[in-house]
């Protein structure tokens, strides 16, 4: 097999809650998956994943974005410290809920990916779920993304897709997206890390 042998790349994962999407990256990079995580970054020292990953033995690191206040480009100076040591090849957005700029995004062109709870182009940012009610969506779902410096825009690596029902609220919605982003994003994740950048429609 081709590249059997090759170095595996290394994940950075970016989390600022209970992490359940990189739980689900973690737990699919081992066997033969072209990629291993290296660390676990999180902006919050409370967040759930960041017990987590410690528990897995997965180096861990906390940039606490509140002392920087508005200073974006300090806060994301303080991220790149953090992961310098890591060397990571791949950065993976899992529920990172602070906006990256321009200056931290663009060294990472094709590199960083994010999961977003929307059939994107639909419904970037926030309340997804409750938009898609509203505009009487009868499919929903997630999209894995490249990064670019346009806030959830950039290349299309894959989504999930459910069915809208009558009865539907946005926790439901919230909840069956959920499940979906627990297979897609390994499934694209194992993709890209040996090359695939077809987007994987699930
Ligand atoms: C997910 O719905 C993700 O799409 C969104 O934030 C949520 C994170 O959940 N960006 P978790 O921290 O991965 O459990």
């Amino acid at each position: 097999m081709p590249g059997r042998w090759r170095v595996p790349k290394r994940v950075a994962i970016f989390v600022s809650g209970g992490g359940s999407n990189m739980r689900a990256l973690v737990e699919d990079m081992v066997g033969d998956h072209a990629a291993r995580p290296a660390v676990v970054v999180s902006n919050n020292a409370d967040a759930g994943g960041i017990a987590w990953a410690k528990g897995q033995g997965i180096a861990t690191e906390v940039v606490d974005h509140r002392p920087f206040g508005k200073d974006r480009p300090a806060f994301e100076a303080a991220l790149n410290t953090a992961l310098a040591p890591h060397t990571p090849d791949i950065l993976c957005l899992a529920g990172f809920m602070r906006v990256l700029t321009a200056g931290f995004v663009t060294p990472w062109a094709g590199r960083m990916l994010n999961i977003h709870p929307s059939l994107l182009p639909k419904y970037k940012g926030l309340h997804t779920h409750a938009r898609a009610l509203e505009a009487g969506d009868t499919e929903h779902g997630c999209t894995v993304h490249l990064v670019t410096p346009a806030l959830d825009d950039g290349p299309i690596l894959g989504q999930a897709r459910i069915a809208v029902h009558a009865f539907d609220t946005p926790d439901t919605l919230a909840a069956r997206v959920l499940v979906q982003e627990h297979r897609l994003y390994p499934a694209v994740l194992r993709r890209f890390a040996s090359g695939e950048t077809r987007p994987l429609m699930l």
